[in-house]
């Protein structure tokens, strides 16, 4: 019966540890005005503060529709669920009167280089990240929300995504799942038990001159990334350990060691080590300053069916959070455009959002903000 606490100063989500199952579902909110919009906060947070903990509910009448989808059985598990609620720049547009409290950052996702954007799988007023040990528990969760507000919010587009959680091994070090490509995914991300370091990343505070209210909130930034996996695997092992700067099989650098040794460029200037135009050492060339760039990314590996000339459909729900969206994803992703990584992969949907502050007992997500 693991449980994270909803109420905080943050919401959950974000640094928890990820479990198995992810989900970031889109939606337009339908609500007209400021009021209707606070009607629509105040039911998500009294869903995702029921949905998180658990707990029992009754059948009143059978001549109603059910209380609830009962997929879980009478009692609902909170299975390790989080749910993180996040807006959309669409949000501040003139239905809510709210274009003035918009965060600095948040703006609509614009197709980078190698971009193929599905307009069906892009943006949204609110995207809600559903996180938990179990299948059953995202998609219940999804669908209590989606029945409890009715005339509210319209469900735009979803993905779905699991990555194994990693044991640690019998003498205590740590290992990184795996993405489709079968690299090591995760190895440098910025610790997410380091809550200093989590507070430069991650959190908006004073010093990034944002509105008053969006402290302690955070740019998600989504993409859904296909990889060509059938290209992928015909591709010879030292060219796909170049495209990423790292070994395959141990997650090292590629001047040796272990997984969570750093790699060092200072050495080799001109890439003869570690190529320039490597995945990681354009994402973070580890010069003065890029600290700044840095990001907390939270991906999920999705497998959905079938393309119509027989490919699989499968890639990477890529999720990112920072404290300021132009110094994070987007320097990182400008920096990527181009990289020989390109050839195997490619974003077709996402956008960027951003996620509210967290709640205390008796308020709700997004009272800062109206
Ligand atoms: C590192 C895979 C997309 C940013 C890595 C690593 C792999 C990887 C295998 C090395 C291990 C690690 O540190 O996690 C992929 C795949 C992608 C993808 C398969 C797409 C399908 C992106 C995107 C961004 C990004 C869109 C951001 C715009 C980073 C960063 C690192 C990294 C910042 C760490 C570099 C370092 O600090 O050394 N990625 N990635 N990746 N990736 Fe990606």
């Amino acid at each position: 019966h693991q449980s994270h606490p909803f109420y905080g100063v943050q919401q959950q989500g974000i640094t928890t540890p990820r479990p198995a199952v992810g989900m970031l579902a889109s939606f337009d909110v339908l609500a007209t005005d400021q009021a209707g919009l606070e009607r629509l906060l105040r039911t998500l947070t009294e869903r995702i503060a029921f949905l998180t903990q658990g707990g029992t509910y009754e059948q009143r009448d059978p001549r109603y529709p059910p209380v609830d989808s009962g997929i879980l059985g009478p009692s609902i598990d909170p299975d390790g669920l989080t749910i993180t609620l996040s807006v959309g720049a669409s949000l501040f547009d003139d239905r809510f009167g709210l274009d003035a409290v918009k965060p600095r950052h948040l703006q609509r996702m614009v197709a980078f280089s190698n971009d193929a954007l599905d307009a069906d799988r892009c943006h949204g007023d609110i995207s809600l990240q559903f996180c938990a040990n179990t299948e059953g528990t995202t998609i219940h969760a999804l669908r209590d929300i989606i029945k409890n507000t009715p005339g509210m919010l319209m469900l735009r587009w979803k993905q779905e995504g699991t990555v194994p959680v990693m044991a640690p091994r019998s003498d205590g070090s740590t290992e990184s799942a795996r993405n489709y490509l079968g690299f090591r995914d995760g190895t440098a991300n910025p610790p997410a038990d380091n809550s200093g370091l989590m507070q430069k990343v991650v959190w908006v505070d004073h010093s990034n001159q944002e509105p008053e209210w969006a402290r302690n909130g955070s740019y998600q930034a989504v993409r859904i990334i296909r990889n060509f996996v059938e290209r992928w695997d015909r591709t010879p092992l030292q060219e796909q350990e170049a495209i990423f700067g790292r070994r395959r099989d141990s997650g090292a650098p590629m001047h040796g060691g272990i997984e969570h040794d750093l790699p060092v460029y200072d050495n080799d200037p001109d890439g003869k080590v570690t190529p320039l135009d490597s995945h990681i050492r354009l994402a973070n060339p580890r010069t003065r300053g890029s600290e700044r760039n840095l990001i907390l990314r939270r991906p999920f590996n999705y497998s959905n069916g079938v393309e119509a000339n027989g490919q699989l459909d499968m890639g990477l729900l890529f999720i990112a959070y920072q404290a300021d969206l132009e110094a994070g994803f987007i320097t990182v992703q400008k920096r990527l455009d181009g990289e020989p990584l390109e050839e195997y992969i490619k974003p077709v949907g996402g956008g960027y959002f951003f996620t509210l502050p967290g709640v205390q007992a008796g308020d709700y997500l997004g009272s800062s903000m109206l």
